[in-house]
């Protein structure tokens, strides 16, 4: 087991209502009791976060958005900012996720942008890396991580390490069923942590595992040394599915 205390984190993507994020924040929070196996986050849209930081304000349970923009201010229609995200009550930022980078145009320049505008505004970035079914049969898979890696990672403040966290999330496996074996996530994991010397200190970076993780799975990925939680999509849209994965880190 590793020494870090393990983070289950939510990423809601694009679903619920503002009654649905209401709820669902409501059922984890109640679940969740003031002593949880892990540290927890969750990612509602955007709109859901004021409501949800109600919700979770006082509780173990930290808010966390999806994407960032890395300008502070100013004409930059539709985006939102780090200073707004640390405004609304978010601790952490999801950036770069294989659905804005095969969707929105994300690329390792922008993540690293984001990544050192969220650092900067005091929040937590959560980076995801992860090949594509192509790039895996390719045999290509260390090669893509180690690129979005240093490449979305390049130049942080040695003083990050306590605050950024990596999800290992190959795209073959998000949304589809098909999970990395413990064994491929723990590789690719082990394989990241040999990346980045100048942020091996103490405490050392968390990276989650993420892709189809449901409570049957989970028990057997974070038991993993390098494993040091989980990014759940759709298994973290009812609070019993997430509660379980929580419990699975304990
Ligand atoms: P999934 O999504 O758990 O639905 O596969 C994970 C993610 O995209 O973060």
């Amino acid at each position: 087991m590793s020494e870090v205390r393990k983070l289950i984190a939510g990423n809601w993507k694009m679903h619920t209502t503002l009654a649905e994020a209401r709820e669902l924040a409501r059922g984890i929070v109640q679940g969740l009791g003031a002593d949880p196996q892990a540290e927890v986050a969750v990612a509602p849209p955007y709109t859901a976060l004021a409501a949800v930081a109600e919700v979770v304000a006082g509780t173990p349970v930290n808010l966390a958005a999806q994407d960032v923009f890395w300008e502070e201010k100013g004409a930059f229609t539709g985006a939102i900012s780090p200073v707004m995200l640390v405004d609304v009550g978010c601790s952490q930022v999801i950036i770069g996720h294989s659905e804005r980078r095969q969707h929105f145009g994300e690329t390792d320049a922008t993540v690293n942008r984001k990544v050192k505008a969220a650092l900067k505004a005091g929040l937590g970035p959560i980076v995801c890396v992860g090949e594509t079914l192509a790039e895996r049969e390719a045999g290509h898979t260390l090669q893509v991580v180690e690129r979005q890696v240093k490449e979305g990672l390049a130049g942080l403040p040695a003083d990050a390490a306590g605050r950024l966290v990596i999800a290992y999330e190959p795209v073959w496996a998000i949304g589809t069923g098909r999970t990395a074996t413990p064994a491929q996530a723990q590789e690719v994991h082990a394989f990241i942590r040999t990346l980045l010397p100048e942020l091996a200190g103490t405490p050392r970076v968390r990276i989650l595992y993420g892709g189809s993780v449901t409570p049957d799975n989970a028990a057997a990925l974070l038991a993993e040394p390098d494993i040091d939680g989980a990014l759940v999509g759709g298994a973290s849209l009812k609070a019993a599915s997430f509660l379980a994965i929580i419990a699975a880190a304990g």
